[in-house]
């Protein structure tokens, strides 16, 4: 029923929203992004000609949409924020195999598939916040803070993101792959048996920081950024998880030629086109790290501080993703 309702809401959005799919010159995006992603692309349309219409929704369920239109299919792109869904689509036969050298010189080797499927276009980097009134930074453990966050010093202080996020299903589903599933379930099991506060968007768990409600959360870096902004004097920080150990854990947000595009040709243009020229207004509008080694963050999150991350396991986030949800289950985590 629940999914019945989403996608009907997924339905009369693509109506009234954002005008229907009537324009043969548009190229037509499927997107889980929700932020301010118009000004890239009017950006394109001004430089090329080119309309692009968009569906914002859920990836997985933009996904499932794409799977049941088959040929049928209205858009020329799948984009999501989690390199999991990207893998599944490309899986389940969705996306076309690109032969762009343009693309394979913007974006590094590992944040795209390597047959040229999908593309990571913006890098997000999901870690520790905290208030530093209540909280010092010599208190986390270097090697692997993620993990840390299930000891019982932390009982009580803890805000999380709730389990249906992608977000916290390929976070889980990275533990796994990094830890085992054994290891990854204590260590979800000791962030319920601290009492963690869940959270239906990142945004509040920051302000529940800043308010000294918890003392440390998991975000998205470009959640804090975005809320800098206008509250420079927020009382929260980032901290860079496990910078002795395996890293930050990261995703990206990316985007594939569906195989039963109406205008391959131009979805590809738009890809690339975001990957290089466009990358910089792409990524500035959310506060996200460039995927493009050539366009350097703005200076909000350059003032994070650099940050070793672990690499990108797409493969694992979509196929460990049903693993993820049973395990946080299995445990209590809402
Ligand atoms: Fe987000």
């Amino acid at each position: 029923m629940r999914s019945v309702f989403a996608l009907l809401a997924v339905v009369s959005l693509f109506a009234s929203g954002c005008g229907l799919f009537d324009d043969g010159n548009a190229v037509r995006v499927y997107t889980g992004r929700h932020y301010d992603l118009e000004q890239a692309f009017e950006q394109f349309t001004a430089e090329t000609g080119i309309d692009v219409e968009f569906l914002s929704g859920d990836d997985a369920e933009l996904r499932e949409r794409i799977a049941a239109e088959g040929e049928d299919t209205t858009a020329d792109i799948y984009m999501t924020v989690d390199a999991g869904n990207l893998w599944k689509a490309a899986e389940d036969g969705l996306l076309a195999r690109l032969n762009s050298p343009t693309l394979n010189e913007a974006v590094p080797a590992g944040l795209r598939d390597s047959e040229g499927r999908w593309y990571g276009l913006a890098m997000r980097a999901r870690t520790v916040m905290y208030n530093p009134q209540r909280v010092q930074e010599s208190a986390f453990d270097a090697e692997d803070t993620y993990a840390q966050l299930a000891e019982p010093e932390w009982r009580g202080r803890l805000c999380m993101r709730n389990s249906t996020s992608p977000y916290t299903q390929s976070l889980v589903a990275g533990l796994i792959a990094a830890h085992g599933e054994r290891r990854a379930t204590e260590i979800v099991r000791g962030w319920v048996d601290n009492d963690v506060a869940i959270f239906e968007n990142d945004i509040q768990i920051l302000e529940n920081i800043d308010a000294g409600r918890c003392d440390v959360g998991l975000t998205n870096h470009y959640y804090l950024a975005r809320l800098l902004v206008d509250q420079p004097d927020l009382s929260v920080t980032p901290f860079w998880a496990s910078q002795d150990g395996r890293g930050v854990h990261v995703n990206i947000s990316g985007a594939g030629v569906l195989a039963d595009a109406d205008n391959p040709a131009k979805a590809q243009r738009l890809i690339e086109w975001l990957a290089t020229t466009g990358q910089r207004s792409f990524v500035e509008g959310n506060h996200e790290f460039p995927t493009n080694p050539k366009v350097t963050p703005e200076p909000v999150i350059a003032g994070f501080g650099e940050f070793d991350y672990e690499p990108i396991n797409a493969e694992a986030y979509g196929q460990l993703n049903a693993r993820a949800v049973t395990l946080m289950n299995e445990v209590g985590y809402r």
